[in-house]
């Protein structure tokens, strides 16, 4: 039920992540609190590197997807653990940086980079630029030669694998706002280009081809089509790219139904099929970029609330009110996401009754789940919301300016604010 080695329940019936009850952290930090088990979190940090050390001979890296939960702790941690980091915005680089990272280890995604976010990514020296267009290659080339710089670069690339159909297919879909299509061959005339360029080198290709993904096919698959094209990139440029990203998508559990995807099988597929093909190609093994975002804070995350009302409407459903929604966790009215939720104080309890989480905002859709299996509740208990670790609090909004709950990360057992939760006077500080 609880799909995460963090959670637990102790002898009082509490639900316990990391090993700290959740009606202490609920009663010391108030609610709603996001929490973190930070060996959860180096765990899964240190899984990937071991799938990648078993089944690719260490030639690789994993890049933390810091969109999935940005801010400096996790970035230190990520750092400590000797990953690598995906950022995709001057603040997540900005962050990354505030907490020491390598900027020779950093990645830098986006469709649409400022001229702001590609100056300070060359001044602080940002290891590898992912470009997505051919206005960024030409602008990132001009800002480069103006200091004097030679900036590596990858090239973001759709594959033109749709790995959220329910049998993964090769749709031929070029219909995506990031990179360069590969079947239009407007990615080989992108290699063309970035190798005539006079400040930019190109040290690979790049892909991502979705996320929440259950089966390990269709990375192999944009493995193979990659290999196709570093070899076609080879003999008609004479170019030898050394690196291959992948992108992030792991699948993790959200509920009973997801059957989340192991790191290692997905290293494991994904190596095989380099290994072979490279062998016969006589193409040299790419370093091998793994960007895992969800997978990595996601099953390590906790969201606890207080129940408000109870609101039974016959015949129609039953709502229970907590003090957070939509602002920390909008994942649920813009996905209808799933989720498993627990009443914290009785977490070992059947959960037998079936009743819609609603929110606190203005705003009927501010819901967390509907028709969901829940302990019976009441008024001030507690419920905890699995698996909120990725996409919660990087996603938060502001709506009704409710203040921005805090981050509590537990480090053996002990609890310690990593993201302190927004005041009122937070709420109004940049007015004028
Ligand atoms: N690399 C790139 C270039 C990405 O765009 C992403 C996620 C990742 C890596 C990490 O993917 P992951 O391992 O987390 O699947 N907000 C959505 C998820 C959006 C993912 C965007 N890109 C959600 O809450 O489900």
């Amino acid at each position: 039920m609880f799909f995460a080695d963090c959670l637990n329940v102790n002898d009082a019936g509490h639900l316990t992540i990391g090993g700290a009850d959740t009606l202490a952290l609920a009663e010391a930090f108030g609610t709603p609190v996001y929490v973190v088990d930070e060996t959860q979190v180096r765990k899964n940090m240190r899984a990937y590197k071991r799938a990648l050390d078993t089944y690719y001979g260490g030639h690789g890296l994993p890049l933390y997807a810091s969109k999935a939960f940005s801010c400096k702790e996790i970035c230190r941690i990520a750092s400590e653990e000797g990953l690598g980091l995906d950022v995709v915005s001057a603040g997540e680089l900005y962050t990354a940086l505030q907490a020491g990272f390598n900027p020779e280890k950093i990645y830098f995604h986006g469709n649409n980079k400022t001229l702001f976010e590609l100056e300070y990514a060359l001044r602080e020296r940002v290891g590898q630029v992912v470009v997505d267009n051919i206005t960024e290659l030409e602008t990132l080339d001009a800002l480069a030669a103006k200091t004097g710089q030679k900036q590596k670069i990858l090239l973001r690339i759709k594959p033109g694998i749709d790995a959220h159909t329910h049998d993964f297919i090769r749709t031929g879909q070029i219909d995506s706002k990031f990179g360069f299509a590969l079947e239009t061959g407007e990615a080989f005339a992108a290699a063309r280009r970035a190798a005539q360029t006079q400040s930019l080198e190109l040290v690979g290709v790049h892909c991502h081809i979705g996320s929440q993904i259950f089966e390990t096919e269709p990375f192999a698959l944009a493995a193979a089509l990659f290999l196709d094209f570093l070899e076609e990139v080879q003999k008609q440029l004479g170019l030898v790219l050394p690196q291959m990203n992948l992108g992030g998508g792991i699948g993790i559990h959200y509920d009973e139904d997801d059957d989340a995807l192991p790191y290692a099988a997905h290293c494991k597929a994904i190596a095989e099929v380099i290994d072979t093909q490279c062998a016969q190609r006589g193409l040299p093994r790419p370093f091998l970029l793994l960007e895992p975002g969800r997978s990595i804070p996601g099953p390590a995350g906790i969201t606890l609330y207080t129940v408000g009302a109870v609101k039974e409407i016959p015949h129609v459903r039953t709502y229970v009110t907590v003090d957070g929604g939509m602002g920390d966790n909008p994942r649920y009215i813009l996905y209808g996401a799933k989720y498993t939720i627990l009443c914290a104080n009785r977490a070992g309890d059947a959960r037998t009754q079936t009743v819609t989480v609603a929110g606190r905002y203005c705003e009927s859709g501010d819901l967390i789940q509907e028709f969901t299996k829940l302990q019976p509740v009441a008024p001030g208990d507690v419920l905890a919301v699995l698996a909120t670790g990725a996409y919660n609090y990087s996603m938060g909004m502001r709506y009704n300016r409710v203040p921005a709950p805090p981050v509590v990360m537990i480090t053996d057992g002990k609890p310690r604010v990593i993201i302190k939760g927004e005041t009122l006077e937070d709420v109004a500080r940049l007015d004028v």
